[in-house]
């Protein structure tokens, strides 16, 4: 297929919603719309829309129109149904199809390539937590809302000397809770790659105790748990999934046993997939949506955007899927949090 061959090029977001997803969205269409004459087909509802019968309609310039700085929902696809979403791909003749997704989109973009369909990805996550990019768009506004929730919770603690346990999402990996931790001065931050003890983290808040601090932040990722033990999950969702939280309510529990204070939870969940994107990542959504449309127009498929240093690149994205990117117990910022006081409960 030569460049020109290229007249039609499907677009869609797959799995949890994510700040910054329209910015993506609208510089694809832009750039595609100035520099190419190609046909862009926006899929709805995720992978589901290449199967449902009104799951794909046009995009253009003016649907994109006023939504740099909102968020959009995405979707889970959970039975493999491949297949039939090639013979859809071939049925309205779609030459190349642009995935914006987290891991476990990526795996179903690659299983797509595989079959033959022609695709781009952008990675999409608040976790961060997809390898060979430096920084998914999303990450950022999740870190933002998370730090301007602790700074808040900081008043009553202060005031009612109170220790508030902050439950942030992150399901495999911490970078949430370490950065909004290290933003936000959490005393205590918990993270799903190094288990802790309740025993350390009241031990940590008698310490502050004795030092005269009369509060204390613990910045919880819902993945966390405690040596020999394993995440919390209160449900199973529709696809069969454990959906994770709880842990900042069980810890609250646990460390009332042990410690004089009152001891407070607060969780915050979904509220950090939503809102407005910031500044940051509206800039990096927008950068990467611009990247996936080159990508497209030279015909190299199979790939990923992704962020390196300052610079935008291409990936594969069999590589990208290959492994989470974790944070590593001994990396720099768990470091600099430990130099700081900071206890990890280990
Ligand atoms: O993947 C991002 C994420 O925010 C995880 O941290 C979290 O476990 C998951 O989404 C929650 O998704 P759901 O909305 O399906 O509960």
């Amino acid at each position: 297929m030569t460049s020109s061959s290229i007249r039609r090029v499907g677009v869609l977001t797959a799995g949890g919603d994510c700040p910054g997803l329209n910015a993506v969205i609208r510089a694809f269409v832009k750039t595609a719309e100035s520099h190419t004459d190609w046909e862009i087909l926006g899929v709805l509802d995720g992978f589901e829309g290449l199967l449902a019968p009104n799951g794909i309609r046009p995009l253009t310039g003016a649907d994109v129109r006023g939504i740099l700085h909102s968020t959009v929902n995405g979707e889970a696809c959970t039975v493999d149904r491949s297949a039939d979403a090639l013979a859809r791909v071939r049925e309205v003749e779609m030459d190349a199809l642009v995935v914006i997704g987290g891991d476990g989109s990526m795996r179903v973009g690659l299983q797509l390539a595989q079959l033959g369909v022609s695709v781009v990805g952008v990675p999409k996550t608040i976790d961060n937590d997809l390898s060979e990019t430096d920084v998914t768009f999303g990450f950022d506004t999740a870190v933002s809302t998370a730090t301007d929730a602790i700074d808040r919770l900081r008043s009553t603690a202060e005031a009612h000397h109170r220790v508030m346990v902050v439950e942030v999402m992150g399901r495999d990996a911490g970078w949430i809770a370490l950065e909004a931790g290290l933003a936000g001065g959490g005393d205590i931050i918990l993270i799903p790659e190094i288990p802790f003890q309740v025993e350390r983290v009241a031990q940590a808040i008698a310490d502050r105790t004795r030092q005269g601090r009369s509060f204390s932040i613990v910045v919880v990722a819902e993945g966390a748990f405690p040596v020999g033990g394993a995440p919390i999950s209160q449900r199973v969702g529709p696809d069969g999934f454990p959906r994770l939280g709880g842990v900042g309510v069980w810890l609250t529990s646990e460390l009332e046993r042990r410690i004089q204070a009152e001891v407070r939870a607060t969780v915050l969940g979904h509220v950090l997939r939503g809102g407005t994107p910031t500044a940051f990542d509206r800039v990096l959504a927008t950068r990467l949506g611009c990247a996936a449309a080159w990508l497209v127009q030279r015909q190299d498929f199979g790939k990923m955007v992704a962020v390196r240093g300052s610079e935008i690149v291409s990936v594969p994205i069999e590589a990208a899927v290959r492994a989470s990117k974790l944070v590593p117990p001994s990396c720099e910022k768990v470091l600099t949090a430990r130099s700081l006081g900071v206890s990890f409960g280990d």
